[in-house]
Parts: C-alpha cells; structure tokens; sequence
C-alpha cells in the first residue's frame, strides 16, 4: 500500500519528460513529483511506476517514495498555462506522487562514476522490467547525496500494452547496449546471483 496525501498546491511543472509531471505540496508538507492520470501516457504507466517502483525498492535499489495523492481540480483554476489547467481538469482523484529530491542532479556518465557492482544491479533490474527508458538521452536517473536514484519506471512492462503478445515479448533478450550504464562493465551476472 502506498501512502495518501491530499495535494495543497501546484508549483511548478516540469518540462524536461515527455508527460508534463509537476510539482505540487501537499498536506503532509512534503513536496512530489506528481505523475497525473489525465496524461496522455494513460493509466498503463502509472501502473508500471508503481511495480516496478515498488520492485526496485524491494530489490535494494534507491527509488524515492511513492504515494498516491488526492487532487481537487480546483486547483487548477488558478493555473495560467492552459496545457496544465487542462491537465489538472482531467486529473481529478487518485494520481501518483515521488517524494522530490530536493537539490539532485541529472545523472551523467561523464560526471558520475558507478562501480561494476551497482551498474549490474541497474541493468538486471532494468532487463528484469523491459525497461527501455535508460538511455544516455533519457537516463531516468537522479544524483543526490552523492548516490544514484532510479526515478521514471513508466516506460516498462511493455507487454502490459498488449496481453496477446506478452508471452513472446517477455522471451525477448534485453538489449543493453544503449543502457546509459552499458560503459560501466555493468556485472550482470553478480546482480542475477544476488537478486534473482
Ligand atoms: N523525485 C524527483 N526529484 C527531483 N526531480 C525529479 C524527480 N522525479 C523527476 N524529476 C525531474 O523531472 C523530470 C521528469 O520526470 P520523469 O519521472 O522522468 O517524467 P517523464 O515521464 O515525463 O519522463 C526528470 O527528468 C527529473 O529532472
Ligand atoms: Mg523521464
């Protein structure tokens, strides 16, 4: 079970995905990452973050916390970009929120070293999803405290978007090669014998 909280206020939104999340506080006074149910992606996604979120965790990985939140569309109202007051409109109930992580960084591979060890970890993990949103464009991988946290599980599971073929999809090997941690000798085979 996830943690509810109700949204107070809508910041800010965050351009640099592809589904519009944005910033809002809520009534625990904890700031979040909201992932909304009236975006585009559609609710197959939110299911997937929450899986393969929750996975992770269980797993060891660094994922921030979720939780569901409340949101009142009435707080859209206020919204001057019509993009997001559509968005909140459209959101109205249970939608899905990461703990924000105040002060980190976008991981880099130029910037960031990461030991064999973990690299392996990620990148059985991410075989283990289907995820295919960990590339050196898209890294979906945040820098705080001086630890990697994976964030953005919402492009995995690809078989959850067509049953008929899942079987034969999840068959499939896990093509690594543009993993942005596939430079870092990832130890695959440790991480299987650890976490499998
Ligand atoms: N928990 C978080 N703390 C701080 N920044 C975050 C967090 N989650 C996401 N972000 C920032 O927001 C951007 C978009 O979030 P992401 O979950 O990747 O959404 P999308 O599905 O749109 O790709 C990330 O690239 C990152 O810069
Ligand atoms: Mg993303």
């Amino acid at each position: 079970m996830l943690r509810e909280v109700t949204a107070t206020r809508y910041v800010t939104p965050l351009r640099e995905g592809g589904s519009l999340p944005g910033i809002v506080e809520a009534d625990d006074l904890g700031t979040y990452v909201m992932k909304f149910t009236g975006a585009g992606q559609g609710r197959k996604t939110l299911v997937a973050e929450v899986i393969c979120g929750e996975l992770g965790r269980r797993l060891g990985l660094r994922v921030p916390e979720l939780v569901t939140i409340e949101l009142d569309p009435v707080i859209g109202l206020a919204e001057p970009d019509q993009e997001v007051q559509e968005l909140l409109k459209a959101s109205g109930g249970l939608n899905l929120g990461m703990d924000y992580l105040p002060g980190s960084l976008g991981f880099d591979p130029l910037a960031y070293e990461v030991g064999a060890a973990e690299a392996g970890r990620v990148v059985w993990f991410d075989a283990l999803i289907n995820n295919v949103d960990r590339s050196w464009r898209n890294p979906n991988m945040l820098v705080w405290h001086g630890d990697l946290w994976l964030i953005d599980h919402g492009a995995t599971m690809i078989w959850h978007h067509n049953w008929p073929g899942a079987e034969a999809s999840a068959a499939k090997p896990y093509n690594a090669s543009d993993h942005v941690l596939a430079p870092f000798a990832p130890d695959i085979a440790a991480a299987a014998a650890e976490l499998a």
